[in-house]
């Protein structure tokens, strides 16, 4: 971070000033430097929600909201989607750089080394109810991870780090896959290092023990670009909770899985699972007026869900590039039309033309369509938010790694303005009416 311009902050009324540094990163809004400002003018900021808060300096991943611009270690969404792998796309979030032939075939060494799960943590599974909801099983296989793995638990170990990095990237897909196969009663299928990422994930989620598995090229490759567009996404609700856990020095099982709870409330990953349950309750084109005129009744609480974005106010570019392989994955598997997609595709025109989301600035998100090309790639509603967690986990990751190895890294701990009650002293029951 440069700057040599300064914000000069006064308080009126009083003689306090303070003069606070400017600072400029490499894209994006120059930030003002708020940390002195309390001690030289007593006084916090306040910022519910963080719409304008810059709570880290960041390598990773830069988004441009206005313009629907979206960078992962400064290279385009739309040329990684096009031209990378996720597993590639991992080692570059991680480590900053795309890798040498060599560095990848020893990351993804390292990877395939770890996608087994120890044969105890399948007993959690049968701890739950055969309908628990798969976030609800990664939360808690994942959190339990930690009771597995103290040869990695010294966060401020650069090896233990590293390794459980490696971990959490490998076992994610096969909790997620075996969550699903406990969910319908069928037996656990273990990786194969023959496939990549995708492929495994695919394989553990759709194979069975007594049939060989015909791998699709097609669907394999929707699935490696799902899981790259849904890898990392700066500050977002999951990787804040991720960081403010990791600030605290706790492991970074207990770290992810804080993220995974996170990431599971509808206004963030949960949002691809209720856009299918928007779809399928307005169910017919004609229908798609009284449901938007209930999103704008003030007193309803109807949202558009896969609408809106806290910093994109234009179109999120991964909702895009998801649209198009919606159209491919549903080409390959021979699905003419799809009502789902269809209804969609006449919702988001009938919204981009309407005033109330044009005034707002609402646009789809990474959400609005990922649901259809899940349903379609024959993944339940339930599973479509395991596997954004699926994917975002190396984000998680990536951006615990950059926070821990931060030499200014303090725990995070922020302040508030006090509405309550002034001091007051305690009156015993019997003197009160
Ligand atoms: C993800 O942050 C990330 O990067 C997240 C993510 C990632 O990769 O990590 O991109 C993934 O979470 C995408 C977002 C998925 N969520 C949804 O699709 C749920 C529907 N969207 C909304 O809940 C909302 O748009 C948010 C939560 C995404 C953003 O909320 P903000 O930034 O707090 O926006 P806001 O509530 O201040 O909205 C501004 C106005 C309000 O109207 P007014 O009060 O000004 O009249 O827009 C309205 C809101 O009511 N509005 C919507 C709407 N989203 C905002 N109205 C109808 N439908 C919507 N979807």
């Amino acid at each position: 971070m440069s700057g040599k311009r300064t914000v000069t902050v006064t308080l009126d009324g009083s003689n306090k000033s303070t003069t606070l540094p400017l600072l400029s990163g490499t894209l994006g809004p120059d930030v003002f430097d708020i940390r002195k400002m309390y001690n030289d003018i007593g006084v916090f900021t306040f910022d519910p929600g963080y719409g304008i808060t810059a709570s880290c300096d960041s390598k990773i991943t830069f988004i441009d909201g206005d313009e629907g611009v979206l960078l992962y270690r400064g290279y385009p969404i739309e040329q990684l989607a096009e031209k990378s792998t996720f597993l590639e796309v991992c080692y570059l979030l991680l480590n900053g750089d795309l890798p040498s032939p060599q560095e990848f075939r020893n990351f993804e060494a390292g990877v395939m080394r770890h996608n087994m799960l120890h044969e105890q943590i399948r007993q959690f599974y049968n701890g739950f109810r055969r309908d628990a909801h798969p976030m609800a099983v990664m939360c808690g296989v994942i959190g339990a991870l930690s009771a597995f793995y103290h040869d990695s638990l010294d966060v401020n170990d650069p090896e233990s780090r590293r390794i459980s990095a490696f971990r959490l990237i490998a076992k994610v897909p096969t909790i997620a896959a075996w969550a699903y196969k406990y969910n319908i009663g069928q037996p656990f299928m273990y990786p194969k290092n023959g496939y990549s990422y995708a492929e495994n994930f695919l394989y553990m989620f759709h194979a069975v023990p007594p049939e060989d598995y015909k791998m699709n090229p097609v669907l394999a490759r929707a699935m490696d670009l799902i899981m790259i567009l849904h890898a990392d996404h700066e500050q977002n609700a999951s990787t804040s909770t991720v960081r403010l856990a990791g600030s605290t020095g706790a492991n970074p099982f207990a770290c992810i899985a804080a993220g995974v709870a996170s990431l599971w409330g509808p206004a963030h990953g949960g949002a691809n699972e209720a856009v299918l349950k928007m779809l399928t309750e307005i169910g017919h084109v004609k229908n798609i007026p009284a449901f938007l005129e209930d999103v704008k009744d003030r007193n309803n609480h109807a949202k558009l869900m896969g609408f809106g974005h806290r910093v994109y106010k234009n179109y999120d570019p991964r909702a895009k590039i998801i649209q198009k392989a919606c159209h491919d994955v549903l080409a390959e598997l021979g699905i003419k039309d799809d009502p789902l997609l269809d209804l969609a595709m006449e919702l988001e025109k009938i919204a981009l033309n309407d005033k109330y989301f044009v005034d707002r600035k609402l646009y789809p998100n990474v959400d609005f369509y990922s649901g259809i090309i899940l349903k379609a790639m024959g993944f339940p509603t339930s599973m479509f938010t395991a596997l954004f967690a699926v994917s975002r986990t190396v984000g998680w990751v990536s951006q615990w790694k950059e926070m821990m190895e931060d030499p200014g890294q303090r725990i995070g701990r922020p302040r508030q303005i006090y509405t309550g009650a002034p001091q007051r002293d305690y009156v015993p029951i019997a003197q009160r009416a």
